[in-house]
């Protein structure tokens, strides 16, 4: 939600603001003679597709403005449209907002399932815009039917936090004339509380992420789709120290239960698979100047991550209900794998197709591999309580799982293979009593599905990696009210994934949109000033010398249908403006990370 150094007060905002004597300030609106065009904030995407243009249908599905909506999520209801032949479903979601606001995180739910999860742009005071679509169809079943819709956007709006969101959200149908074959089952490991009016999201560690559900039992394939974001204390859970570093400065700088997170899906008691997140880096994140007018990687659309679990259908297909738990883990020295911080927000959903010749699928046995993570951790605990230390420590992990067994269903009996390998390396240097800091980690992991023999299905494999360097120094006012604070940084981070994502692939196997493959290096460095005046510094964006920040990224996607490039470079500041924004129809060369410190 904001940067890191003054988070002890953003986390607990109400209170930060409650005792707050600014109450002069007016609330920032559009005025009929503002000249200033909205400033468009944009994440950089490979388009859906070729043109927008020739939609069979479209209709608006989301027209509410989020102003003093914690707690409060809109309400609506969705119609499947009516005379309109379509098969690829595209959300279209623009916000505007003016003012002053931090980030705030958005899920939207179709009853008690998780559609689209985000978060937003920070607003400036002349106002911001922003669109992103985005490609629904693998929730097809949903989208011919009734649905109640939840979208949660927890805001804070007062005289010191005058933006509210405006967001549309408008849903595009597309007749591509090819033969879908979606999941015939959506189902949520969620609260299932849309029938309270309330998102389903679970909020970890302090929830019981646990569901119970019955699978028809004739399932062919079943795949489970994850949404975790780390949130309030865990958004920067890649800075956090191993408990024994915690209190390395003698203050309350440095968080916790390790910068390592492993999200779990645990099937009646046991773990199917996992995902080491990626390090999501919000609109606040890190220094706010980084970030207008281009977003972090994935803000808008935060990634989900998929588990195959279709080597238990054998015991899923009983007839009976099962267990299916989410969960979060650190690294603990004294019992490997342990909690974490308050909170991760997660939920589920459950891809299920049926074998339509078959009324019972059978399996054997499954053979599973699932050692305990291999951790080496290197803490520097020998220089406590010095104001001139530093605080160095490298973490790295490793882990593989894989669960086989041999599956009979009316096409065949397959044994199908689920496996995952994951390597993860955090390194960072605290100095300045924890105020300056740099850190580097690179996370990497293959999953692989894999059916023999071969039959309908190809072997489905995933591979990726997520570097990330920053730098930020905070040197802190003595006299908040009487001088600037600074905050330097710099961020250096890729994505780089050749994948056939499961579910897309699973729906729309007719038009295969694979490999894809992505590589996208965004790096910049700002200067930014705040002072104590939580109205100002909650709006500044850098310093009057904008030259002091300017964030870049280059973008090269491509798949079967479609290559792709932008690089484009931003000047922050009062003034924030894309200096450069060059589009390509081909791929382009993505030059490396720096990640100074880690191979
Ligand atoms: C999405 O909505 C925005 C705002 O109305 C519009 O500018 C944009 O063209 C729309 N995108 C598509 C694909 O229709
Ligand atoms: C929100 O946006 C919609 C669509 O652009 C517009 O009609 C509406 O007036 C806006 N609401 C506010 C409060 O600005
Ligand atoms: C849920 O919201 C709808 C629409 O605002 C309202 O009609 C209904 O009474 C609400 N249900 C509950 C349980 O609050
Ligand atoms: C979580 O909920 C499940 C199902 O309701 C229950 O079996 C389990 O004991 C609960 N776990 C804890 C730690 O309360
Ligand atoms: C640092 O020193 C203070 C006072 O001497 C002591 O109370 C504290 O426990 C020390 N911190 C650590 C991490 O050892
Ligand atoms: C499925 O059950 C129906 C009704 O009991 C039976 O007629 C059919 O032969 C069964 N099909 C298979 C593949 O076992
Ligand atoms: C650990 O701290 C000691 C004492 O300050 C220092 O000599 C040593 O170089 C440090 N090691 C690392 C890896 O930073
Ligand atoms: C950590 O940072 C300090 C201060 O910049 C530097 O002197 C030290 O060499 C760094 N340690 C490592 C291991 O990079
Ligand atoms: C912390 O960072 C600031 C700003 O970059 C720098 O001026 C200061 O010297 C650093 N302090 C230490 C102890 O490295
Ligand atoms: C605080 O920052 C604002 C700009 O964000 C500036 O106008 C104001 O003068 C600053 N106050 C002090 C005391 O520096
Ligand atoms: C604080 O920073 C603001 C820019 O954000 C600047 O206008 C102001 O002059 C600075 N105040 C001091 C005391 O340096
Ligand atoms: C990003 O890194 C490249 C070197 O790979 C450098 O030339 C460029 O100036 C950097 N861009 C920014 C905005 O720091």
């Amino acid at each position: 939600m904001a940067f890191m150094l003054v988070f002890a007060c953003i986390s607990l905002l109400q209170s930060c603001t409650a005792g707050s004597t600014v109450s002069t300030v007016t609330k920032n609106q559009p005025s009929n003679d503002a000249v200033t065009p909205l400033l468009d904030v944009i994440q950089v995407e490979a388009p859906l597709r070729a043109s927008y243009g020739g939609a069979s249908c479209k209709q608006t599905i989301v027209q509410h403005e989020f102003a003093a909506s914690y707690g409060t999520p809109y309400i609506g209801s969705y119609s499947p449209p009516k005379d309109c032949k379509f098969t690829t479903t595209i959300f279209n979601m623009s916000v505007t907002s003016y003012g002053i606001n931090f980030d705030r995180l958005a899920l939207l739910y179709f009853g008690d399932i998780e559609l689209w999860r985000m978060t937003t742009a920070m607003p400036v005071r002349t106002g911001i815009f922003y669109k992103y679509e985005k490609d629904l169809t693998i929730f097809d079943s949903l989208l011919r039917s009734e649905e109640k819709i939840i979208m949660t956007l927890d805001n804070i709006y007062n005289s010191v936090f005058t933006g509210s969101y405006n967001v549309t959200i408008t849903a595009l149908y597309f007749d591509d004339q090819e033969t879908l074959t979606p999941a015939d089952n959506i189902l949520p490991i969620s609260s299932q509380s849309s029938s309270k009016n309330q998102s389903s999201a679970f909020s970890l560690p302090g929830d019981n992420a646990t569901t119970s559900l019955t699978l028809p039992r004739n399932v062919e394939r079943a795949v489970v789709s994850i949404l975790a974001s780390g949130n309030g204390a865990e958004e920067f859970w890649f800075r956090n120290v191993i408990n024994e570093n915690k209190g390395f400065f003698n203050n309350d700088i440095l968080y916790g239960y390790s910068p390592f997170r492993e999200v779990q899906l645990i099937i009646d008691g046991s773990l199917a698979g996992v995902s080491w997140p990626f390090p999501i880096v919000f609109t606040g994140g890190i220094s706010p100047g980084l970030w207008v007018p281009i977003v972090g990687i994935d803000t808008y659309d935060l990634p989900s991550f998929e588990i195959d679990i279709s080597p238990w259908l054998g015991t899923l297909c009983d007839g009976n209900s099962h267990s299916f738990e989410l969960k979060v883990v650190g690294y603990d020295s004294q019992t490997t794998l342990g909690t974490v911080n308050s909170n991760w927000v997660v939920s589920a959903s459950v891809f299920i197709w049926s074998d339509h010749g078959g009324n019972q699928t059978h399996g054997s046995s499954i053979e599973s591999q699932t050692p305990a993570p291999a951790f080496e951790v290197m803490p520097n605990v020998t220089s406590m309580n010095t104001t001139n230390s530093n605080l160095f420590s490298k973490l790295t992990a490793y882990r593989f799982l894989s669960h086989s067994a041999t599956i009979t269903t009316s096409s065949g009996i397959r044994k199908l293979t689920w496996r995952q390998d994951l390597s993860y390396t955090n390194i960072q240097n605290y100095t300045a009593l924890g105020y300056n800091k740099t850190l580097s980690q690179h996370t990497r992991g293959i999953s692989t599905f894999s059916a023999t023999p071969r039959k309908h299905f190809t072997t489905i494999s995933n591979s990726y990696s997520w570097p990330i360097f920053f730098t930020s120094n905070n040197v802190v006012s003595p006299d908040p009210k009487a001088t600037n604070s600074t905050l330097v940084a710099s961020i250096d981070r890729s994505s780089q994934s050749h994948t056939i994502p499961i579910i897309p692939y699973l729906t729309q196997s007719v038009s295969l949109f694979i490999p894809q493959v992505l590589s996208t290096r965004q790096n910049g460095s700002c200067i930014y000033f705040w002072n104590n005046t939580l109205y100002e510094f909650a709006g500044a964006i850098d310093p009057a010398d904008g030259t002091l920040g300017a964030t870049e990224q280059w973008y090269s996607y491509k798949d079967s249908q479609e290559s792709y490039g932008r690089h484009v470079k931003a000047i922050d500041g009062y003034e924030p403006v894309l200096i450069l924004d060059e589009e390509f129809q081909n791929t382009i060369s993505v030059p490396e990370a720096d990640l100074d410190m880690v191979d």
